[in-house]
């Protein structure tokens, strides 16, 4: 496919969005090699995109990660209003030991830019099945789990397993294995190969593929191509997704479909 080189973005946006049958489609202009422009850029349009579809009665789940931390923060420039009647929810409990990158400090920073309630998940990442059981008869840890399966929107960064499974410090060892057993993307704890079988999944309390399937609205989020093989694993889990991207990833995708 080629012709998508002299394609203009909102032609770009149309094309991905019919071919690959997803939900809605928003592309941000290239701004060349820069990683950190990339990831600007198309934060921002996810954030504006965030901001002018919220509806009162919203139940917005956000992930942690670099991505989301900018679409967070970028939606202060775009809302000054009161969302009393929304609520914003991390996708999951503790990830790592960087706080600004926490699925809790997002959810705070989105909820406080848009005047909605929030609702926190303190519970530590990687935890085995007993002591999960026992986390869940705390009420107040139920209610945030049972509105995280309502949850009506879902906006999530689509990570690569190289990547993810470093920062979340898996030994060497298990890296190598995991990477052996084929996986190339994450997202919500879990590393799926790239026909979009999960290989292996993170215990912890949030969002479970289940939940992501039946959300009416689950967005990704993700900028640069070095994503492109991850998205395209994890579209094949899920195809009733919307998508905002870069344009050099726009024309990846197109390329390889
Ligand atoms: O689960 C995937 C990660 O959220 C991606 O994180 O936005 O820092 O690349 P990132």
């Amino acid at each position: 496919y080629v012709m998508n080189d002299i394609m203009g973005i909102t032609d770009l946006e149309k094309e991905l969005k019919n071919r690959l049958g997803l939900k809605f489609v928003a592309i941000s202009e290239s701004v060349g090699d820069s990683q950190e422009g990339t990831l600007k850029t198309v934060s921002k349009k996810a954030a504006r995109y965030l901001a002018e579809n919220i509806r009162s009665g919203d139940i917005i789940a956000i992930a942690g990660g670099t991505t989301m931390r900018e679409v967070a923060l970028n939606v202060e420039l775009e809302v000054n209003s009161n969302n009393n009647d929304v609520v914003v929810l991390p996708t999951r409990g503790s990830v790592g030991s960087d706080i600004d990158l926490q699925a809790n400090s997002i959810a705070g920073l989105l909820a406080k830019n848009i005047g909605s309630r929030v609702e926190y998940l303190y519970v530590p990442d990687d935890i085995d099945v007993i002591t999960r059981e026992s986390l869940m008869s705390i009420s107040e840890l139920k209610r945030t789990v049972n509105d995280l399966k309502n949850a009506n929107k879902i906006f999530f960064s689509v990570g690569r397993a190289d990547v993810m499974s470093e920062r979340r410090g898996m030994s060497e060892e298990d890296r190598k294995k995991l990477i052996d057993s084929g996986a190339v993307g994450e997202a919500f704890g879990h590393y799926f190969d790239k026909e979009g079988n999960i290989v292996l999944k993170i215990n912890t309390i949030g969002i479970d593929i289940e939940m992501y399937k039946n959300c009416e609205n689950p967005v990704v989020v993700f900028g640069g191509n070095d994503k492109v093989d991850s998205f395209l694993a994890l579209y094949k889990i899920n195809k009733n997704i919307s998508l905002i991207t870069d344009e050099d990833s726009a024309k990846e995708i197109l390329n390889k479909v």
